[in-house]
């Protein structure tokens, strides 16, 4: 099944919960927070407080994307926020098994995120321990920014890896996802599609979730034909 993850990176932070509230009115099911710590990535987003407030205005589950350094100190406090799944980079991650069981142990999804330059085997022994994996088709840090093209071929490796080994994991994509690259990513197996620039900054975020969705189901239904 395809999903769409407006990221509230884009959107405007004054009206940050009506922002989301018509993304979600547009076909969204999932909204992306983008947490940054200035170190792992040099930018600054929000903490718990802010992702506590937006969880009082929609019930769809909140993606939380950490790139932070010591994601462990600050995975119960987003957990006790609202969020309902939590990646982490391999790359800021030394003990990334016990990273991931510690997301789990909050009762949250636990998720792994490769930046554009590492490999796709890096993850072979925490496959089996994650609800999603998260392939970033730009360098994180900034919305905005122009699709990786090799992102495609690390999205399909992982599709033929989770049917060779009978796993479930759900396969997702983060940066640069817009109405021109949107068909390509939906046609190598990525199901869960992060937006930001695409949802926020081209007038309604209402219109353009219902749009960039109908452009990625179409594509997704020409792929099982
Ligand atoms: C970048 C973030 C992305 C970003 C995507 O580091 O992880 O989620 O908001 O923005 P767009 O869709 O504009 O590339
Ligand atoms: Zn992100």
């Amino acid at each position: 099944m395809i999903e769409l993850a407006p990221s509230i990176l884009s959107a405007d932070f004054a009206r940050l919960g009506e922002d989301a509230q018509a993304a979600v009115e547009g076909g969204a099911t999932v909204l992306h927070v983008d947490i940054m710590d200035g170190h792992f990535v040099p930018n600054l987003t929000i903490g718990p407080p802010v992702v506590a407030s937006l969880r009082k205005v929609t019930q769809v589950p909140f993606d939380c994307h950490l790139m932070i350094e010591r994601a462990d100190k600050f995975i119960p406090a987003f957990a006790e926020a609202g969020v309902n799944w939590i990646s982490v980079h391999q790359e800021a991650c030394v003990h990334l098994d016990r990273t991931l069981r510690l997301i789990a142990s909050h009762g949250c999804k636990a998720g792994v995120v490769v930046n554009p330059a590492t490999p796709v085997h890096t993850l072979d022994e925490v496959l089996p321990l994650v609800h999603h994996v998260l392939v970033m088709s730009v360098n994180p840090g900034f919305g905005g920014q122009t699709f990786i093209h090799s992102a495609l071929k690390k999205i399909e490796s992982l599709s033929q890896i989770r049917r060779a080994r009978g796993l479930n994991f759900r396969i997702e994509v983060d940066g640069g996802v817009h109405y021109e690259t949107v068909a390509d990513i939906v046609r190598a197996g990525a199901e869960i599609l992060v937006a930001g620039s695409a949802i926020f900054e081209h007038g309604s975020p209402r219109e353009s979730a219902c749009k960039l969705l109908r452009s990625a189901r179409a594509a997704a239904n020409e792929r099982l034909l």
